[in-house]
């Protein structure tokens, strides 16, 4: 029976003790933010619909001291690789992880902060490339170190869409709001209820009640970048153009039919998609609202199957999972599930009930493993706080 991996609430402690290890001195300025499960409204943020993540328990931290030099050294406890940046050379894209942070400091320096040389150091927690954000996490923490070290404070709203744009010229991934937005604001014991075409929320909190939320990594990396996430994008860009319209939150599934001899149908099954999860999302929002967790909970499997057969992002991994666990259903503890984030593989958030949680995972555990080759990873967590920043003592 495979252990439930805890949180780790010491990512800044490690990335303190690499820091020291680095630089034999200790940093002087420590930010950090989460990874988000994203609960409903999947691949809407960037068609003007709503979503609704939270930030998980698990964290990344970046911390950071001056240097005297005009560089950025950067380490990570993960890779043990130190990277050497030259502040008055043109920050360039590289290609690797370091863009996300690079991208940061570029755009700061652009914002005309108080710019100095700094020693980095980065631990996280956030399982990387499994749809869990973390890489919206290692920019808004980046940023959130530069309010602080650079002194260049953005109002959070401001911060999310910097970082945003970094990921998407930067970078090169097409994204749209709802990471950075979800890691910068989100507040413990709330979902995050995002407009993607205001870029206004409502933090809904959860009660006692709540279920359980269990993630299951299926451990099949996603690469977004690949172009099958820019490919969905302007496939609903095109749909809107035969459809006359500029938002697809003025766009109601009658009239997506009535233009299906114009659609092909692939486009017909990725505007049902977006029409149908916008809707689902506020549906969602209404259950958590109200706590009814049996609706919430069909909902996150409708959500699944659109992502499956219309949007086509899921994968054989993730199926099977949300499969089996609907095959154990209520009576076996499991109210709703779907995958989460970008798809093409990553995670499923489950909702379960806490005293079910240990049995489903040994239904679930040695059946995959059969069945794939491949271990999956199981983590409960809960909605918590967005990105920090603070003094160590
Ligand atoms: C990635 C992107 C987000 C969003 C999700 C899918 O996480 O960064 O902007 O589009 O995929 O919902």
């Amino acid at each position: 029976m495979p252990s439930i991996a805890p949180a780790s609430p010491c990512s800044s402690q490690r990335a303190k003790a690499f820091f020291k290890s680095q630089f034999q001195c200790s940093p002087r300025w420590v930010a950090d933010a989460p990874g988000r499960i994203n609960l409903m409204g999947e691949h809407i943020d960037y068609n003007d619909g709503f979503v609704m993540p939270a930030a998980m328990d698990r964290r990344l931290s970046i911390v950071a001291g001056p240097i005297s030099s005009d560089e950025i050294i950067l380490c990570t406890e993960q890779d043990k690789k130190v990277f050497r940046f030259r502040l008055n050379d043109p920050l360039l894209p590289r290609g690797d992880w370091t863009d996300y942070v690079v991208g940061v400091l570029a755009h700061w320096m652009e914002l005309n902060a108080s710019v100095c040389g700094l020693a980095i150091s980065i631990a996280s927690d956030i399982p990387l490339g499994a749809g869990l954000s973390s890489s919206a996490a290692l920019e808004v923490a980046t940023a959130t170190l530069l309010e602080v070290a650079w002194e260049m404070r953005l109002h959070p709203r401001a911060k999310a869409l910097a970082c945003q744009a970094v990921e998407n010229h930067y970078v090169g991934m097409p994204c749209g709001i709802m990471d950075q937005f979800a890691v910068t604001m989100a507040a413990k014991g709330h979902f995050l209820l995002l407009d993607c075409q205001t870029n206004t929320f409502e933090q809904i909190p959860v009660d006692s009640h709540f279920p359980s939320l269990l993630v299951i990594n299926t451990n099949i990396r996603h690469a977004l970048t690949e172009g099958c996430y820019a490919e969905r994008r302007s496939q609903c860009e095109s749909v809107l153009l035969v459809l006359g319209q500029t938002s697809w939150r003025s766009v109601s599934m009658t009239q997506l039919m009535d233009k299906s001899e114009e659609l092909s149908d692939v486009q017909l099954r990725r505007g049902r998609h977006v029409i149908s999860e916008i809707k689902r999302t506020r549906d969602a929002a209404d259950c958590v609202r109200k706590g009814n967790m049996m609706e919430l909970g069909k909902l996150l499997y409708a959500s699944h199957q659109s992502l499956r057969y219309d949007y086509e992002v899921s994968c054989k991994e993730a199926d099977w999972i949300v499969d089996r666990m609907g095959g154990l259903g209520e009576g076996g503890g499991v109210l709703g599930c779907r995958m989460t984030g970008a798809g093409f593989g990553g995670c499923v958030v489950c909702l379960v009930s806490p005293d079910a949680v240990s049995d489903i995972i040994r239904q679930l555990d040695s059946d995959y493993r059969k069945k794939f080759n491949l271990e999956a990873d199981f983590f409960l967590t809960s909605p918590s706080e967005g990105c920090r920043a603070w003094i160590p003592s």
